[in-house]
């Protein structure tokens, strides 16, 4: 067994980590154990969790009827094929989920995260044409997008520093400005002229929040106009609810927001409360028939090994048990409330722009490098480390999103060490 002592140093022997340059990144942090909203490491310091684990948390950590759920999963049934073999708790999580859905969907298929939910996404729109002999195989997308780190899902996100190296293997897309209040018009001009080509298989959107690109907000009447623009056209939309699902922005789903049409929904991060990985793309019945043939290559020819996974399941069933407690969203609303106040307080000249919706709350910041590699990125990062907060910014962009059950105690601290680091710069 090793001790906890010497973990750093092994890890850096043998663990690659994700999105780290370990070159001039130090050791990371041994987490031993995380509780609520806080994470230990190896020597007992705590650390607020205030991007909830690459936004994933919603419940915090180590939730006990979660875990019950997991628990008693594991001893009736842990794993199976999901190919010609089904379980009660993929039905029942399908079942209960299409209630939260918007009518129209009626079909959920499984993976295992949110880029594999989006390359489901991808193959059933452009499968969905091609099987019915339509040649539609453009793709529309928005300047600025992440989708993910798989091919298709890099192919239909942001071109620039995250994927550069593979950028010529991937397929064509047409990218449409970020949309604000002065270009929606034109954008929606634009977009319904690539519509008119007959061309479009789908367009795929992060629903009013693109996160990786810096938690960027864009307003419910361009989303709706868009939406059904496309619907108008035939064109499926995809929508990427990935990161902006389960009350991150307020409603239980980003499209709750307004009169926004859908065909195909991607699900990840907080469906198992971000505790197990698990993907679902969701799909209309119209999409679902379109597979239905007697030529058997007609079918959606994709799985992964553990899709259907059954604890994975039993945990988003536990998942969507906790959102029926009203307790749920009345935190999220405090949240947001106690985000609202100190939004109003950030007046410093450093600052930007204040950007928030439901839990989510993004501070810009001036620098000489406005981008993902802004120097700001690590200075924050490590002064809130430093403060015993595990805050993560986006470049020059801070940000927070924590567990839905935060106190406003932490958030308040949250928030000081904020206020702090921006007075502080120059
Ligand atoms: C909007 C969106 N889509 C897709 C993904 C990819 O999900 P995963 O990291 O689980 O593959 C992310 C991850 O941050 C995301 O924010």
């Amino acid at each position: 067994m090793s001790s906890l002592s010497n973990l750093g140093e092994k890890d850096a022997s043998f663990v690659w980590h994700p999105f780290t340059q370990a070159a001039v990144e130090g050791s990371p942090i041994v987490i031993k154990k995380a509780e609520g909203v806080f994470l230990y490491d190896e020597n007992d310091r705590q650390y607020i969790d205030a991007n909830s684990s690459w936004w994933v948390n919603i419940h915090g950590h180590g939730n006990a009827f979660i875990a019950d759920a997991i628990y008693e999963q594991c001893k009736t049934l842990d794993h199976i094929i999901f190919a010609g073999f089904t379980h009660p708790k993929a039905i029942e999580l399908s079942e209960r989920l299409l209630k939260w859905m918007p009518t129209q969907m009626q079909k959920v298929f499984f993976s295992d995260d949110g880029s594999t939910a989006v390359e489901v996404a991808l193959k059933m729109a452009f499968q969905f044409w091609d099987n019915q002999q339509n040649s539609r195989k453009r793709i529309l997308a928005l300047e600025g997008a992440y989708h993910g780190d798989t091919f298709g899902a890099m192919s239909v996100g942001q071109r620039g520093y995250f994927n550069k190296p593979f950028e010529h293997f991937f397929f064509d897309v047409d990218f449409l400005e970020f949309p604000t209040t002065d270009n929606q018009h034109i954008l929606l001009e634009q977009a319904e002229k690539l519509f008119q080509t007959h061309e479009f298989s789908a367009i795929i959107l992060e629903p009013l929040v693109q996160g990786s690109a810096g938690m960027r907000m864009y307003g419910v009447d361009f989303l709706e106009q868009i939406t059904n623009l496309a619907k108008k056209y035939q064109v499926l939309v995809i929508l990427d609810e990935i990161m902006t699902g389960w009350g991150r922005t307020g409603e239980m789903f980003a499209f709750n927001h307004g009169a926004i049409h859908s065909d195909i929904i991607c699900l990840s991060k907080g469906l198992t409360g971000g505790v197990l990985p698990l993907g679902l793309t969701v799909a209309t019945q119209e999409i679902f028939d379109a597979f239905l043939s007697e030529d058997k290559s007609k079918a959606l020819l994709h799985g992964h090994s553990f899709t259907g996974n059954a604890l994975a399941c039993a945990a988003a069933c536990a998942n969507l048990t906790l959102f029926e407690n009203p307790e749920v969203f009345e935190n999220i609303a405090r949240i947001q409330r106690q985000h609202m106040q100190f939004k109003a307080s950030l007046t410093y000249k450093r600052v930007k722009e204040v950007r928030m919706m439901g839990t989510i709350l993004a501070i810009e910041l001036t620098d000489s490098q406005e981008d993902y590699f802004s120097s700001l990125r690590d200075e924050a990062y490590h002064f809130f480390l430093e403060n015993g907060i595990l805050l993560r910014p986006l470049g020059n962009v801070i940000f927070i999103n924590p567990p839905y059950v935060i106190d406003n105690e932490n958030l308040t601290y949250i928030y000081e060490n904020i206020r702090n680091f921006i007075s502080n710069l120059k």
